[in-house]
């Protein structure tokens, strides 16, 4: 099967499919007696956070919210900023937040400050790829899908300039525009 559409990936469907199954179990173990709260982060985390949530085998809860990104550059602008919130309260319930990509870690750390303020039972992030060589602040992520070197990509919810985000795969943005 021919899976390239524009740029080689980096990471396959098929490498991905796996990994999520994986982490999919290995959630739903330390989750099967508590009361999960699955939160995405939009928009990065829209194709990921629905593969993983058909991946873990359990009655969660799901919502999401909206945080500023890069804009138009491929640099962290520093501050993050929250355009929709969450529907629901967190108090009491077993939050596992949903990201991307975990690049200078500003936007988590912001993130658990602002959730652990509402008081839910337990707070733990779960990122598709992280790029622990860009590291701005100290922080720990409890489920990781794939650690990649520091290099921009794009696919599978990531993009550049809001775009490539439906590309099925992780490829590097750079091989895409060596092609065309
Ligand atoms: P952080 O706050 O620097 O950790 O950045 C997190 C956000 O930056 C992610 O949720 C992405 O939206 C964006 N980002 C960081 N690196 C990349 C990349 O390589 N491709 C696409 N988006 C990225
Ligand atoms: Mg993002």
């Amino acid at each position: 099967m021919e899976e390239r559409i524009f740029g080689k990936p980096m990471i396959t469907q098929e490498e991905m499919r796996r990994r999520i199954q994986e982490l999919g179990l290995r959630i739903a173990q330390d989750y099967k007696d508590k009361d999960l709260l699955m939160v995405g982060v939009l928009k990065g985390a829209f194709l990921f956070f629905a593969d993983l949530a058909r991946a873990i085998p359990l009655p969660l809860r799901v919502d999401f919210l909206v945080v500023s990104s890069y804009g138009n550059k491929k640099k962290s602008a520093g501050a993050v900023k929250v355009i929709s919130d969450l529907s629901q309260d967190v108090k009491g319930q077993d939050v596992l937040i949903v990201e991307d990509i975990i690049d200078s870690g500003l936007t988590l750390t912001f993130l658990r400050k602002k959730f652990m303020a509402r008081k839910p039972n337990s707070l733990r992030f779960c990122t598709l790829l992280d790029k622990p060589e860009r590291r701005q602040t100290d922080v720990t992520v409890d489920y990781v899908g794939f650690t990649i070197p520091n290099r921009y990509v794009v696919g599978y919810g990531l993009d550049y300039e809001n775009k490539y985000r439906n590309l099925p795969y992780i490829a590097v943005l750079d091989s895409i525009y060596e092609e065309t």
